[in-house]
């Protein structure tokens, strides 16, 4: 019997989270995967393969995902291969099975990432047309040796000024609340570097929201003058890391330079450490310089990063 191709299906996700960990720098939990693997938001385009060798093991898997409010014939895509199996031509077949696939269905640009410390998996794909867009870097901090002594009396004196801060689940974690909440955090992830394209849509993002494992109202910190939200960071929360994740900080351009997204930060990490996490990680553009700046000061640790590649069909 040969190797086989087939569509991936739910009882492959246990050792496709192994396949992914030896691969991903950050550890992805069977249950964040199991979310998005059941997470199909209208009018998402997905498919996702997997090679299993005779023994009926999973040696390697594909992926190509298209939301509804990218823009159209946008794909992001991935293959991995086990590592002891890298090298004897399975990646090239996962690759050429996905790119006629997405072709197909009328694709024209992939996009996908690769581990900055991994220049032969960056061949791979540049030997596939793709190239480097942005460098993404990952940082941590070890929650159990934090110390917040030098960022005394920050909040306070920013509250002083007239700036509150506060969670989501503060405010009753409202529809209304979770619409401003979108507003403030679309604004933002647009003037993210490198940031391309579309936010997401209130309804997907509500709808993330609703059905996310990683989701805790109390991780979506906002700061607000009077009723207006002005800025944000929120965390998610992964159960089989006991991590938490800060996904965005961000302020509105009026209020940058007043020290609100370091006040932002540290509170994630504050209820980070409260809740009993082991770590905290962010991901950053290295063009970032204001987050970058302010990561360091808080003492986030680099890791391995990314490169983030395009390829135009
Ligand atoms: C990044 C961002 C959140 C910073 O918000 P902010 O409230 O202005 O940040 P703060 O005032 O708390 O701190 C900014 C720090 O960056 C430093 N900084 C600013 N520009 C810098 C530069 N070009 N190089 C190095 N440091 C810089 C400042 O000196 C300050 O540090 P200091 O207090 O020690 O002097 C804000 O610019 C933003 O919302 N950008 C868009 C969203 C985004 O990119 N988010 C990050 C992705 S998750």
């Amino acid at each position: 019997m040969n190797h086989t191709l087939r569509d991936l299906n739910e009882a492959d996700l246990p050792t496709l989270a192994d396949l992914v960990n030896q691969v991903y720098v950050e550890p992805m939990g069977l249950t964040q995967l199991r979310d998005w693997y059941n997470r199909r938001p209208e009018g998402q385009i997905r498919r996702s393969q997997v090679v299993v060798d005779p023994a009926g093991r999973l040696i390697g898997y594909n992926l190509f995902q298209h939301e509804a409010w990218e823009e159209e014939g946008l794909f992001y895509v991935e293959v991995i291969v086990k590592p002891d199996w890298q090298g004897r031509g399975w990646g090239s077949w996962l690759y050429d099975e996905m790119v006629t696939a997405v072709a197909t269905l009328g694709g024209k640009k992939l996009k996908g990432d690769v581990r900055d410390d991994r220049p032969d998996w960056l061949r791979f794909a540049q030997n596939r047309g793709f190239s480097i867009r942005r460098h993404w870097f990952e940082s941590v901090i070890d929650l159990g040796g934090f110390d917040e002594r030098p960022f005394t009396g920050l909040v306070e004196s920013l509250e002083a000024s007239g700036i509150r801060f506060f969670s989501l689940a503060d405010v009753g974690d409202t529809e209304e609340a979770r619409r401003e909440l979108h507003a403030v955090n679309a604004a933002v992830s647009a003037d993210t570097p490198g940031f391309e394209g579309q936010f997401m849509p209130f309804e997907a993002f509500n709808e993330m929201f609703n059905t996310a494992s990683w989701f805790r109202p109390k991780g979506q910190i906002l700061a607000a003058d009077g009723d207006e939200y002005i800025g944000l960071a929120a965390v998610s929360y992964f159960a089989e890391t006991n991590s938490m994740h800060n996904e965005i900080t961000g302020v509105l351009p009026d209020y940058r330079g007043r020290k609100i997204a370091q006040a932002l930060k540290l509170l994630t990490i504050r209820y980070a450490k409260a809740f009993g996490a082991a770590t905290i990680r962010t991901n950053n553009d290295s063009e970032n310089a204001p987050m970058l700046a302010i990561n360091r000061k808080l003492g986030y640790k680099p890791r391995p990063g990314k490169y983030l590649l395009h390829k135009q069909l």
